[in-house]
């Protein structure tokens, strides 16, 4: 089981964004990077395509959603005709390392839940090469407030398909790095909650009902799940979120 196949799960069931901080955060992002009508916007490891058709009716920009997972893409596919955005949205299968897109393509490339994931030496140059000089990246990402005790860190690795994180200043860094003025950084770790309480605030009693349903026809996905839980629990205080914005520096040969 891999942390797809949960995702793909928890979105039948309802559940619109899978990453912390909802709404707002989205909206705080997109406000730092500067979105508005006529934005050329990626929402890379854009899942189900929810933040984009938001962002696109929101603010009146162009999204390009990506993502590897041909699950989440026709799911998003959906969405786009459901809320008749498709001259708007467009999504395409693609993986963050090689993004099939011209160089300078976006004004802005927004990012929930994805980069710890990937191998961040490959992907940030590549996500660079993609932002217009002068454009932003929005990155909101589960951090270390402190250092993890002795293993937690393998066994996030191992329970999350190669997830990796670092501290709030270790991202703010990797921007930098990357030919990035970073202009926002905000730790919002206080409020991370226990994954049941999210899951009943997202989707009320009735998707509760519906998802223990879809999770009791599939053990193994429950026994991964708590195993999450409980991994999660033993972060309390160790894990943390937040995400950082950075405005592409003009290189000599833009
Ligand atoms: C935790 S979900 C977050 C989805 C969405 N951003 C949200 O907030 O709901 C991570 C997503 O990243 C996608 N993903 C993982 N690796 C990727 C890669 N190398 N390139 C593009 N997308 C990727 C997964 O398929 C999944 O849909």
């Amino acid at each position: 089981m891999t942390v797809s196949d949960a995702d793909r799960v928890m979105y039948e069931c309802g559940v619109e964004v899978l990453h912390p901080g909802g709404r707002d955060k989205t909206d705080e992002m997109a406000r730092a990077c500067q979105v508005g009508p006529g934005s050329r916007v990626l929402d890379l490891g854009g899942g189900r395509g929810t933040t984009a058709c938001y962002l696109a009716h929101t603010y009146g920009c162009d999204v390009v959603a990506i993502d590897t997972s041909p699950d989440m893409v026709d799911a998003a596919l959906r969405l786009v005709h459901e809320r008749g955005l498709q001259d708007h949205v467009s999504v395409v299968q693609a993986d963050a390392h090689a993004l099939p897109f011209a160089s300078g393509c976006f004004d802005a490339v927004l990012i929930e839940c994805v980069t710890t994931m990937l191998d961040r030496a490959r992907a940030f140059p590549e996500l660079r090469r993609v932002v217009a000089a002068g454009g932003y990246l929005g990155d909101l990402e589960m951090t270390y407030r402190v250092t993890p005790p002795p293993g937690f860190d393998a066994d996030l690795r191992e329970a999350w398909g190669g997830f990796t994180t670092m501290p709030l200043d270790g991202w703010r860094d990797l921007f930098v790095a990357n030919g990035f003025e970073v202009t926002h950084v905000e730790d919002f770790s206080d409020r991370m909650e226990h994954l049941g309480r999210t899951f009943v605030k997202d989707l009320g009693v009735a998707g509760v009902a519906r998802l223990t349903g879809k999770l009791l026809a599939r053990p193994g996905l429950v026994r991964d799940l708590a195993g999450w839980e409980a991994l999660l629990r033993r972060g309390r205080g160790v894990l943390g979120y937040g995400y950082v914005v950075g405005r592409r520096i003009a290189a000599p040969s833009d």
